[in-house]
């Protein structure tokens, strides 16, 4: 369920039309419905149990604004960054409901984390393993480690989104799982005290779920035999959501119930790392028909968003529903909807069904909270487009646009002159 109705005609996004914020930001713009982001985060909450650390997986969607929200609900925070890490605590969300993932974290943003006091740190390999004893040990502090182990099954997503095989680059092989488990009891500064999978993105279906937390759950027996303190589960995130492609993945509460009943006997704390799931639905994005075109076989509708703002169509060929704001009467007829940027691949969806659309007219992609705003860039120096969040009757710009000085700030001319001319 989201929060974008149509009243007489007009998309809202709770109780703002919205053309109003059209008027107000200029298009193209990210939009969130805070009462969305809420109900997803209770919802996820109420499935999974209070006693659960449910750890927002903040590279879905890390607006601040957005994080706060979510941290009000008691939501912790997945970060994989040191400005994750930032952004995860200036939303006031405490270390104690952080958890660090990533196969590359660095000395700088170790000791960020552990001045941070973070819940727990997902190590992925032996290297990291070894590196945050040191970091740890040498400022006289104790890292609480899951080991995050590859459980190897395929959860039958999207070949680029897949992480839990035993040929992606994630987690470390459960045959060696052991073997780690043993050294991080003899490593200084570690604590391990957790198993950690995640299996991949817009997973559809719970059987891989399943399968992965009972090998999870065969691991934890087999390391308590062998006198390992674990107490923890890291279920990691992955549930998918529907897109409006005919696809539709299980309910949280489902998705909660079956993870519940195989880790039940298990006795250890849950904890997951939703990110799609959360934010999702809560997000569209705005954009503006600039101009149409009907060449010999195809017409075109040409947005002033492009790929750069939202490239999940052109990296992973995903599929946003995209719907005009406003209804017109008529018969549509079929348009290949595209961005303003100078690649073939700028196409967002193709034979989109349109009435007569006009230069000035808003379209709205459904289903953009989720990995929109986050991977945009500014290819083809084209501003990162604002990000507003409504609550109620009220919307905020949450992020703003850059100027073009704003985005050319960074860059400067060398100064060579202290090398004499040949
Ligand atoms: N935990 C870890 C360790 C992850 O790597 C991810 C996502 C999550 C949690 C959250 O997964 P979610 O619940 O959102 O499925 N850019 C792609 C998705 C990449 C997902 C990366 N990892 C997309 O646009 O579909």
């Amino acid at each position: 369920m989201d929060h974008f109705e149509r009243r007489g005609g007009v998309l809202h996004a709770e109780d703002v039309p919205i053309p109003r914020i059209a008027e107000a930001v200029g298009t193209p713009f990210y939009v969130y419905a805070s009462a969305t982001l809420r109900r997803h985060a209770q919802v996820f909450r109420a499935g999974v149990g209070e006693d659960a650390l449910v750890a927002f997986s903040v590279k879905a969607l890390s607006n601040v604004a957005v994080l706060k929200v979510l941290a009000s609900e008691g939501l912790g925070a997945d970060i994989v960054s040191g400005g994750e890490l930032a952004r995860a605590r200036s939303a006031g969300i405490p270390g104690e409901r952080i958890v660090f993932s990533g196969v590359g974290k660095t000395r700088a943003e170790m000791t960020a984390a552990l001045e941070a006091r973070i819940y727990q740190f997902n190590v992925e390999s032996e290297a990291e393993l070894r590196t945050l004893s040191e970091v740890a040990s040498a400022r006289g502090s104790v890292a609480p480690v899951a080991l995050r182990v590859n459980p190897d099954v395929d959860a039958g997503t999207l070949d680029k989104i897949s992480t839990g095989r035993k040929d992606d680059k994630f987690g470390v092989p459960w045959e060696r799982a052991p073997a780690l488990y043993d050294l991080a009891r003899r490593l200084p500064g570690i604590e391990a005290r957790g198993v950690d999978l995640h299996i991949g993105s817009q997973i559809a279906s719970l059987a891989p779920f399943e399968a992965a937390a009972r090998r999870a759950g065969d691991l934890i027996e087999h390391l308590r035999a062998e006198g390992h303190d674990i107490d923890r589960l890291d279920l990691g995130g992955g549930l998918g959501i529907p897109y409006g492609d005919g696809v539709t993945p299980p309910d949280p509460a489902a998705y909660a119930a079956a993870l519940r009943r195989v880790t039940d006997a298990l006795d250890v704390r849950l904890v997951f790392e939703p990110g799609r799931m959360i934010a999702g639905n809560a997000g569209l994005m705005i954009a503006g028909v600039i101009y149409t075109k009907a060449q010999e076989a195809r017409s075109f509708a040409i947005l002033d968003a492009g790929m750069n703002d939202l490239i999940r169509p052109a990296l992973y060929g995903a599929r946003h529903a995209i719907v005009p704001v406003a209804e017109r009467d008529g018969d549509p007829s079929p348009f290949d909807v595209v961005g303003p940027v100078c690649e073939t691949t700028d196409l967002f969806a193709r034979d989109v069904p349109l009435t007569a659309p006009a230069p000035g007219d808003i379209l709205a992609f459904k289903t953009a909270g989720a990995y929109g705003a986050v991977q945009a860039s500014q290819y083809n120096t084209r501003p990162l487009i604002p990000e507003v969040l409504v609550d109620g009757d009220r919307f905020a710009v949450v992020r703003r646009r850059p100027s073009t000085e704003d985005m050319l700030a960074l860059e400067e001319l060398p100064d060579w002159t202290d090398r004499p001319a040949d």
